[in-house]
C-alpha cells in the first residue's frame, strides 16, 4: 500500500496547478490514466479568458458570465473567480506559459486578446490557437522539476475507498483510492485524507465530440459511487463548430475564429445567425449551437459553414496556424474556402457539487476544474472560463486546505489498514465486442435521444435503455477482470444515466437545456438540479 499527503487524480490544467501548489504542504501523487499530456487542457484552442486590460472591467466580465449561465450562476462564485483571475494569469506566466503579444506603435507590447461568443470585450489570452498545449507544457515542466511530486503515468483510478464502504464508521470520509496500473494489471491502494478529483469532463459519453478519448466521466462516476452529491448534469454544452469531414475525429474549428470576423453560412453562402440573435455568429454557444441544429434540420443539409476568407490569409495562417494547417490535411484551404462545421458535445457544466473552495459534500474529497460545479456557469458556460476556473480553483482549494484541520494525525492515517483490491473468480473478457457494444449503444443514444434538443418522450427513452445496459455492465464487471476500456464503459453509463435523470427533472428550457415539451423558462426552476444517492 502507498501513502501520500495529497491524491490527485488527473494531470490537466486543473490537477497539475494544485498538485505544484499544495507540494509546499506535503508529498502529493498525481494518477492519470494515459500520458502524462493526455488531457482535454492540452486540446484547448480559443484560450483563457480574464481582466488583463484598462479597456475591460472586472463587472464586464462578471456580467457576461451571469448571462451566459441564464440565471443559475452563483453570482458570489462568479465574482471572486473574476477577480481572482489576474492573478492566476501572472502565476501561469512565472511558470512560463507564453501568451501572445502583439507590438505598440512606440515598440512596446502588449498581452494580444482575443474574443469568443458572449463576451463583450477582447479578454481571451492565447497562444496562437494552441493554448492548451502551451499551458500543458509549461506546468508538466514545473511538475517534473518538483521533488514532492510523483507522477503515476497509464494508471486508472477505479473507486474511492470511504470509511463508509470500510463498515467503519457513520460519518462518512475518503480515505484512499483503488487505482489500476495498466502495465501490470494489477490494482494497488493509496492511502491518503486529501483525494482531490481533477479528471475532466464527460464528452465522450456522446456520439460526436471535440474532446479526446480520456474524457469519460470518471471522476463524476466515481464520487458518485461513493456518495458525494452530484448537480447540474442536464448542461452539456455543444460547441458550434466541430469540423465536418469523414476523415477528421473531433477536430474544434475554435470560436476565436468568429471572433476575428468569421461568419456562419449555408450551402448557398447566405448568412443566416442575424435571423436567430442581433449577436450573429457571436452569440452565446447554446444559442448558435441550437441555431446551426434548426438550420440542419429545416434544410436537411448535414453541415454548415464557417467563412473567414475575408481575412488577408497570412493574417489566418499566423493566427490560426494549427487550424489551418489541420485543414489543409484535409484538403480545405480556409483562407480560400469556408470550412464545413457541425456542432458536437464538448463541456460538462455540471458535476460534482463543490463549495468555492473545490470542496465536495463527501469529507476528504475535493473537485477541480471541469469535473466540479462550483455554480461559475450555470446552465451555460461562458468560453474561455473553464482554464480560468480550474487555475483559481486549484489555488482556492490548497489555500482552503491550509485552513482546515486535518482528519487525523498522520499516525491515525497510517494506522488505517485499508484492504486490498479483490478479483475473486473474475475472469478475463472473453469477447470485446459486448463492450464495445454498449459503449457506440450509449454514445449514439445519448446524441439521438439527450443532445441539443430534447424531449420528455426521447429522455423516458433514454432512462429506460440506460438502465438495462447498467444493470449488463455491472455483471461484466463483477464477472471480468477490469481493464481500462470496462472501467470506462462503466463510468459512461453512470454518467449517461444522471445526465438523463437531471434532464428529466428540470422541466423548463433554461442555458444548454432545451425540451420540446417544456420550450420556456421557468423561475421555478431557478434552482440546481442536485442527485445523490441516498
Ligand atoms: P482535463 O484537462 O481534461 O484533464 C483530465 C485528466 O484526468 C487527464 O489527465 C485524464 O487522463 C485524467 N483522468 C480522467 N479520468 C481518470 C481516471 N479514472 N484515472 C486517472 N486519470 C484520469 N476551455 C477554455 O477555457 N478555453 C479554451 O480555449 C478551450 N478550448 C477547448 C478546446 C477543446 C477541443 C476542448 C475539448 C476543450 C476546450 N476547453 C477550453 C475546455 C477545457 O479545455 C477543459 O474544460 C479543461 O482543460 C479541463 O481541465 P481539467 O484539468 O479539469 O481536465
Ligand atoms: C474554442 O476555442 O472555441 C473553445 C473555447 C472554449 O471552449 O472555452
Amino acid at each position: 500500500m502507498k501513502e501520500f499527503d495529497f491524491v490527485v487524480i488527473g494531470s490537466g490544467i486543473a490537477g497539475l496547478s494544485f498538485a505544484l501548489e499544495a507540494a509546499a504542504l506535503g508529498r502529493v501523487a498525481i494518477i492519470t490514466k494515459r500520458a502524462r499530456g493526455e488531457s482535454n487542457t492540452a486540446w484547448a484552442q480559443g484560450g483563457i479568458a480574464s481582466v488583463t486590460s484598462t479597456e475591460d472591467s472586472f463587472e464586464l466580465h462578471v456580467q457576461d458570465t451571469l448571462e451566459a449561465g441564464d440565471g443559475l450562476c452563483d453570482e458570489r462564485v462568479v465574482r471572486t473567480i473574476v477577480n481572482e483571475g489576474p492573478a492566476r494569469i501572472r502565476e501561469l506566466i512565472e511558470f512560463g506559459v507564453q501568451f501572445d503579444e502583439r507590438e505598440l506603435p512606440d515598440g512596446s507590447s502588449e498581452l494580444d486578446l482575443g474574443r469568443e461568443g458572449g463576451h463583450s470585450k477582447r479578454r481571451i489570452l492565447h497562444a496562437r490557437d494552441v493554448t492548451g498545449r502551451e499551458i500543458e507544457r509549461a506546468l508538466l515542466a514545473a511538475v517534473a522539476a518538483h521533488p514532492e511530486i510523483t507522477v503515476f503515468e497509464n494508471h486508472m483510478a477505479v473507486d474511492l475507498i470511504t470509511l463508509g464502504k470500510l463498515g467503519l464508521a457513520s460519518d462518512d470520509r475518503v480515505v484512499g483510492v483503488y487505482v489500476l496500473d495498466e502495465a501490470t494489471r494489477e490494482v494497488m491502494t493509496i492511502r491518503t485524507d486529501r483525494l482531490v478529483l481533477a479528471t475532466g469532463g464527460c464528452g465522450k459519453v456522446y456520439l460526436y465530440t471535440t474532446n479526446p478519448s480520456i474524457a469519460t466521466g470518471d471522476g463524476v462516476a466515481m464520487a458518485w459511487r461513493a456518495g458525494a452529491k452530484i448537480a447540474n448534469m442536464e448542461f452539456i454544452q455543444f460547441h458550434p463548430t466541430c469540423l465536418y469531414h469523414p476523415d477528421a475525429r473531433s477536430f474544434l474549428i475554435s470560436e476565436a475564429v468568429r471572433g476575428e470576423g468569421a461568419r456562419l453560412v449555408d450551402e448557398q453562402g447566405a448568412e443566416f445567425m442575424s435571423r436567430y440573435d442581433p449577436r450573429e455568429a457571436l452569440a452565446s454557444r447554446d444559442i448558435v449551437a441550437r441555431a446551426i441544429d434548426a438550420e440542419m434540420k429545416r434544410t436537411g443539409a448535414r453541415c454548415v459553414y464557417l467563412d473567414i476568407t475575408h481575412q488577408p490569409a497570412d493574417f489566418v495562417k499566423d493566427r490560426f496556424p494549427n487550424i489551418y494547417e489541420r485543414c489543409l490535411s484535409f484538403g480545405l484551404d480556409i483562407t480560400r474556402q469556408p470550412i464545413p462545421v457541425v456542432p458536437a458535445a464538448h463541456y460538462q457544466c455540471g458535476g460534482v457539487l463543490t463549495n468555492e473552495n473545490g470542496k465536495a459534500t463527501l469529507r476528504g474529497l475535493y473537485a477541480v476544474g471541469e469535473v466540479a460545479c462550483t455554480g461559475l456557469h450555470g446552465a451555460n458556460r461562458l468560453a474561455s472560463n473553464s482554464l480560468l476556473e480550474a487555475c483559481v480553483l486549484a489555488h482556492r482549494c490548497v489555500a482552503g486546505i491550509r485552513a482546515e484541520p486535518r482528519f487525523a494525525s498522520r499516525t491515525e492515517v497510517e494506522a488505517l489498514d485499508l484492504p486490498e483490491w479483490v478479483s475473486g473468480d473474475a475472469h478475463d473478457v472473453d469477447e470485446l465486442v459486448v463492450i464495445y457494444h454498449n459503449w457506440d449503444e450509449i454514445r449514439r443514444l445519448m446524441w439521438d435521444y439527450v443532445g441539443i434538443v430534447r424531449s420528455d418522450k426521447r429522455l423516458q427513452r433514454a432512462a429506460t435503455r440506460l438502465r438495462n445496459l447498467e444493470r449488463e455492465i455491472q455483471e461484466f464487471y463483477w464477472n471480468f477482470k477490469i481493464t481500462t476500456d470496462l472501467l470506462e464503459l462503466r463510468n459512461l453509463a453512470t454518467v449517461a444515466a444522471l445526465i438523463v435523470d437531471c434532464a428529466l427533472l428540470r422541466r423548463e428550457s433554461r442555458g444548454l437545456h432545451y425540451t420540446l415539451d417544456h420550450p420556456n423558462r421557468d423561475d421555478r426552476f431557478r434552482r440546481n438540479t442536485v442527485l445523490s444517492r441516498s
